[in-house]
């Protein structure tokens, strides 16, 4: 048979999720509250007061959504561990009965030949952790470590591969900047706390899993593919330099390259006097790792127009800068569909990060699927996404950047944060009222992809 875009032996094919997107059983075998449970609690922070109290009752389904993995053939399968599951106030003791879940579901995992990855940390802080400081308390990054430690006792035995922290931007700059996402906060110096202790606690706990014996660790980042409106113009070249290094470089430099850079100090340094940075920190969150988890889902492009008002409380200091709406086709959440812009970061971070693999781990779509009277969801355009943005990825495959593997946001349906469950970007359709599992279509062309291990051209 020949195949059109085949991608490299071994590439790794899968599906992602996160604890509190779907698992619900909020209350169950003593898991404490996080800071979604009290943010979606929170009246006006969420779309139609949706929680995460129930989401796709994952919890108790597992056993089902595995079977509908394997019968989708994929290969390896991201989903988080909950911090207030495992440790319940953030710092008493671990409790077994949260482990006991990620138990099971790592061996019904291994029993249907999908390899797990493993996520410490999406976004569900115990609130006890918050009334203590959150990510602006130092203590925080040191706890993030211990669980993570705690976590590796319990699976380390049977999981290969462990990432730290999901997309620390949002949890920092949306957080506690722009705050549209838990705890809330509207303080861009509490922001750059957030940032420097979501990495420490990174380099922390790489350090932890690394003495524990884990030997695939890596982090995933959402780095922003950030392009100038027009490619001539020196002020918005100077525009993307600014952006980048907020969005990107913040991250990048501190774990893969030593250090912060200079004009990204000197950025946060409008906002406060980094007095969170301590001696022996940059050392810390240096930490080697064996992997870079990439999200992504849209470009942003960006102009230096002196009039600008910037790009509101999530970025700070932008003024300035013009960040132009999304412009031709757009996803139900009103994001830019630009495959173009996936081949182009993958290709920065080849050339100025390149020794460490990447892998996909969030890319995908929402748009406004139904179930149709025949039970099919005919998801074309979700189809055009993937296929797009997989061809993107083979064009930098092909140009050398080593990326390892494809995860597609997501598995089903789930609890999209502040938009609750209105957006859907599940391959599997979920229905919330019976929590019936429909295969949309781009389940379907997924599972035709990962027998072939490419596309047809
Ligand atoms: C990413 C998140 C993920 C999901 C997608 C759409 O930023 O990591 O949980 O919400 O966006």
């Amino acid at each position: 048979m020949t195949v059109g875009l085949e991608f490299p032996d071994g590439f790794v094919w899968g599906a992602a999720t996160a604890a509190y997107q779907i698992e619900g059983a909020a209350r169950d075998d003593g898991r404490g509250p996080s800071i979604w449970d009290t943010f979606s609690r929170t009246p006006g922070k969420v779309y139609a007061g949706h929680t995460g109290d129930v989401a796709c009752d994952h919890y108790h389904r597992y056993p089902d959504d595995v079977g509908l993995m394997a019968d989708l053939d994929l290969r390896a399968y991201r989903f988080s561990i909950s911090w207030p599951r495992v440790r319940p106030d953030g710092t008493g003791p671990v409790n077994p009965r949260g482990l006991d879940f990620y138990d099971r579901l790592v061996d019904e995992l291994i029993g249907r030949g999908i390899d797990p990855i493993v996520t410490l940390y999406h976004w569900d802080l115990p609130q006890t952790l918050e009334d203590r400081g959150g990510w602006t308390s130092r203590d925080t990054a040191y706890w993030f470590a211990e669980y993570a430690a705690a976590v590796y006792t319990r699976l380390g035995d049977r999981v290969s591969t462990w990432t730290t922290l999901n997309e620390p931007w949002c949890s920092a700059y949306l957080g506690y900047a722009s705050g549209v996402h838990a705890p809330g906060r509207q303080d861009p110096a509490d922001a750059f706390a957030a940032v420097h202790h979501l990495l420490l606690g990174h380099g922390l706990a790489v350090r932890a899993l690394r003495a524990a014996g884990a030997e695939n660790i890596g982090i995933t980042l959402n780095p922003a593919a950030v392009l100038p409106a027009d490619p001539e113009s020196a002020a918005d070249a100077e525009a993307v330099r600014v952006v980048d290094g907020l969005a990107n470089r913040i991250f990048f430099d501190p774990i893969l390259a030593g250090g912060y850079p200079p004009d990204v100090l000197e950025h946060m340094r409008r906002f406060t006097d980094l007095g969170f940075i301590q001696d022996g920190d940059e050392k810390a969150i240096a930490a080697a790792i064996d992997l870079l988890g990439v999200n992504y889902y849209s470009p942003t492009y960006v102009a230096g127009r002196p009039d600008a008002p910037g790009g509101g409380l999530a970025h700070p200091g932008t003024e300035g800068i013009l960040f132009l709406p999304p412009a031709g086709p757009l996803t139900e959440m009103g994001w830019q569909i630009e495959p173009a812009g996936l081949t182009a970061l993958l290709e920065r971070i080849g050339r100025d990060y390149p020794t460490t693999p990447l892998y996909i781990t969030e890319n995908g779509a929402a748009f406004d699927d139904k179930v149709g009277p025949d039970g099919q969801v005919a998801d074309a355009d979700r189809i055009a996404y993937l296929d797009g943005h997989l061809r993107a990825v083979h064009t930098a495959i092909q140009r050398g950047v080593d990326v390892r593997g494809y995860l597609v946001w997501s598995l089903m349906d789930n609890f999209e944060w502040a938009e609750g469950y209105r957006k859907r970007f599940g391959i599997i359709h979920v229905d919330y009222q019976t929590q019936r599992r429909t295969l949309k279509d781009s389940a379907l062309w997924y599972r035709e992809v990962v027998a072939r291990n490419g596309l047809t051209s």
